[in-house]
């Protein structure tokens, strides 16, 4: 007798695809099988559905302060958001204030997201103040299930910033530890000239954030960061790769032996640099900026062609009002932007739909590899016998549309407004309880759980 039964479904692995039964007992899938023969308390018929994966999203940011404000997404109303969109699992960000240590800074982030978030979490371990005589903190860290740090080359003004030395020791001891780093990669002294530039010749419209933040100054931290990875044997996980050059100076990296893990957004394959010259292109203000086709195109074929290892959402959203706050001036808005609920549905419809990534990929980048990378694989990110019974049920021909009006987060607006997208959720399961059925979140008294790295589990 097994709890519950999902029948006749077309069960997605990395692995391929096959129509199977999928049986859960406790939270856990018991058995994946042709025509099982259990007895089940409850059977769910998905004949001509996809059986996937719950999703994991690497790369979230809820309720980050961010200029004068904070993103709009607290752990449950983007938990939510999540879960309506297929992902079980998000790994988000610990933010560290002045002089505080990185244990007390992850104690208030898991505050933050217990009893709150619906789905299941991990939690970054982003280093912004690091002095040389507390460099100490780190191992303790990792030992305790805490492997991924994330540090950032800019945002220097708003003291996120580590310089490129205390790069180099952090790196050193975060290997030594056995963790890995991941790095938002951007020169500052590039951006800060040509900010400075642009703003003194009084160009704060939109179109300036990428001609301030240009595609050779996330290429240059990307090598910089990689020469000094290379050097010491670490690994660095470069977030929200933008841009074709910054691409080829990862891979380049990468061909040069360096141990680089590349992470992309839909954003990036999805949207280009005109989003900034429409009637709200302040709205789309995120950091890294949108780019030209061309760069989307190559993250597209870097996708596909196995260069890129996952695919996070960077979700950080703002509000309209919250966007609206200095006008359109590119310096001053909030950046970032909502997007957890719309990766699997976007790669799913403009991926797999469109045959530019096989389903199967589109499991590796959204589930399984990340899994792999962040190590929880296991018990997340893919359907085997004794894994997480996170499972996704996708209807896969409904057709829909993009609308701020039917998501589920916080922010009013979404930058995919009016793209047309394959498929709906049926039904997302977390370790077995249903938080999604026929795209409505029904989850809320669901709780997710802190996940620590398997090692130390
Ligand atoms: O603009 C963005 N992406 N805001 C969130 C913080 C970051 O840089 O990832
Ligand atoms: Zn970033
Ligand atoms: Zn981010």
């Amino acid at each position: 007798m097994v709890d519950l039964i999902i029948r006749n479904g077309e069960v997605v692995t990395t692995d391929g695809t096959r129509r199977a039964d999928v049986a859960i007992v406790s939270g856990k899938i018991a058995a994946i099988g042709v025509d099982l023969d259990v007895r089940a308390a409850e059977s769910v018929d998905a004949t001509g559905k996809l059986v996937l994966p719950g999703m994991i999203d690497p790369h979230v940011h809820m309720g980050i302060p961010i200029k004068d404000t904070f993103s709009a997404d607290n752990f449950q109303s983007g938990s939510i958001a999540a879960a309506c969109g297929g992902t079980t699992t998000i790994l988000d960000f610990t933010v560290q204030s002045a002089g505080q240590s990185l244990r007390e800074a992850l104690d208030e982030r898991i505050l933050l997201a217990q009893d709150k978030s619906h789905i299941d979490y991990g939690i970054h371990v982003n280093i912004t103040d690091q002095p040389a005589q507390r460099l100490g903190e780190i191992e303790p860290l990792i030992k305790e299930g805490f492997n991924s740090f994330k540090a950032f080359t800019t945002y220097r003004e708003a003291g996120m910033m580590i310089e490129w030395d205390e790069f180099e020791a952090v790196l050193r001891q975060i290997e030594r530890g056995g963790g890995f780093l991941m790095l938002h990669a951007e020169e500052n002294r590039l951006i800060a000239a040509d900010t400075k530039r642009n703003i003194s010749a009084g160009h704060t419209a939109p179109i300036y954030h990428p001609r301030s933040r240009t595609a050779e100054a996330e290429a240059e931290a990307v090598r910089r960061a990689a020469e000094i990875t290379g050097k010491i044997g670490a690994t660095l996980y470069i977030v929200h790769l933008s841009s074709e050059r910054g691409l080829e100076a990862g891979l380049a990296a990468r061909r040069k032996g360096v141990n680089i893990i590349l992470e992309t957004c839909p954003q990036y394959l999805l949207l280009d640099e005109s989003c900034y010259l429409q009637p709200n292109g302040h709205w789309y203000i995120t950091t890294p900026p949108m780019r030209k086709s061309a760069d989307c195109e190559a993250l597209w074929q870097a996708v596909a062609n196995g260069d890129i290892d996952t695919i996070g959402t960077d979700h950080c959203p703002f509000t309209i009002a919250q966007k609206d706050r200095y006008g359109d001036t590119f310096h001053l808005t909030p950046n970032g932007m909502p997007g957890v609920e719309q990766r699997f549905p976007l790669l799913y419809s403009y991926g797999v739909r469109t045959g530019r990534i096989s389903l199967e990929k589109m499991v590796d980048l959204l589930a399984t590899n990340v899994a792999r990378i962040f190590a929880i694989d296991d018990h997340k990110g893919s359907l085997a016998v004794g894994m997480d019974a996170d499972v996704v049920v996708w209807e896969p021909d409904e057709e829909g549309v993009i609308s701020a009006e039917t998501q589920h987060g916080n922010a009013d607006w979404s930058p995919y407004e009016g793209m047309r997208i394959f498929g709906r959720n049926e039904l997302t399961l977390l370790r077995g309880q249903p938080i999604v059925k026929n795209g409505e979140f029904i989850g809320r008294n669901v709780w997710g759980q802190l996940l620590r790295t398997k090692s130390t589990l």
